[in-house]
């Protein structure tokens, strides 16, 4: 008798331990958060914004993002699904119930709030000024010139406002922006500054304007309405910041 009580509380202590230890998981998952595919965390995504998302060879979407919401996944105890689009379509998607969540740059906006929830900031941003190397445009004169960024971003949105449609043209990803000022159908462009300096090392031929046009936020954009969701991204997000991982994979892609 003494023997099976000692065998059933061994027993016992290992199921204690198995829960314990699917415990974290469990804990951030708990809120049994409801996503657009069952067990899995599906986050829409514009590849064409390294280092924060890019391609692979093997044509995976990496980067600093696709890093943090890899461990926010896996805290939540979600499979991560990752859908590459371009970035208006990406925020879209957010809103059509397609995705949880748009994953890419996103600068948090009042216009942008009020069709999603934004997650806690992670990061911060600036927009810049890409030029060809001896170009007299200077933020001062912007308006005076032709202005080239992706569609629907913040660099677009405040263009649009600052200098009216005529000198803005938007593309609908950054290979098509860059493309546009190498062959001179735009006069400069206007990014966020991480994004800016890789596609300047890429390209010979260009540089960035000293002057910041603006200074920005980024976080993730949810689904509106499922407070789960953000609650448990932010839970993971803040362990993830507090133990400095998040600032860790930053450095890892930019220096300084
Ligand atoms: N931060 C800017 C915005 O929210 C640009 C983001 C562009 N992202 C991308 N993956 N292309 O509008």
């Amino acid at each position: 008798m003494k023997k099976i009580l000692a065998l059933a509380l061994v027993a016992a202590l290992i199921v204690c331990a198995l829960a314990a230890c699917g415990g974290k998981k469990a804990e951030a998952g708990d809120a049994a958060i409801t996503t657009v595919n069952a067990g899995k965390l599906t986050i829409s995504t514009s590849p064409d914004f390294p280092p924060y998302e890019m391609l692979d060879d093997e044509g995976n979407t990496v980067g600093i993002e696709m890093e943090i919401m890899a461990l926010i996944a896996e805290k939540l105890g979600l499979e991560l699904q990752i859908d590459e689009m371009d970035f208006d379509s990406a925020l879209l998607a957010v809103q059509q119930g397609k995705s949880d969540m748009v994953v890419s740059g996103v600068t948090i906006l009042e216009e942008r709030k009020l069709v999603m929830d934004f997650t806690d900031s992670y990061t911060t941003a600036v927009q810049v000024i890409i030029v060809p190397e001896g170009s007299d445009v200077t933020l001062d004169n912007l308006g005076e010139h032709q202005i080239g960024t992706q569609r629907g971003t913040t660099g677009f949105l405040y263009c649009v406002d600052d200098y009216g449609e005529d000198h803005v043209t938007g593309y609908d990803t950054y290979t098509l922006v860059i493309q546009a000022l190498l062959n001179g159908q735009v006069d400069c462009v206007v990014m966020d500054d991480a994004v800016a300096k890789e596609y300047v090392a890429a390209n010979p031929g260009l540089t960035i304007l000293e002057t910041e046009y603006a200074v920005e936020d980024y976080a993730f954009g949810c689904t509106k309405g499922n407070k789960e969701l953000v609650d448990g991204v932010n839970g993971a997000l803040k362990e993830l910041m507090d133990d400095g991982t998040v600032q860790s994979i930053i450095s890892k892609y930019i220096a300084g």
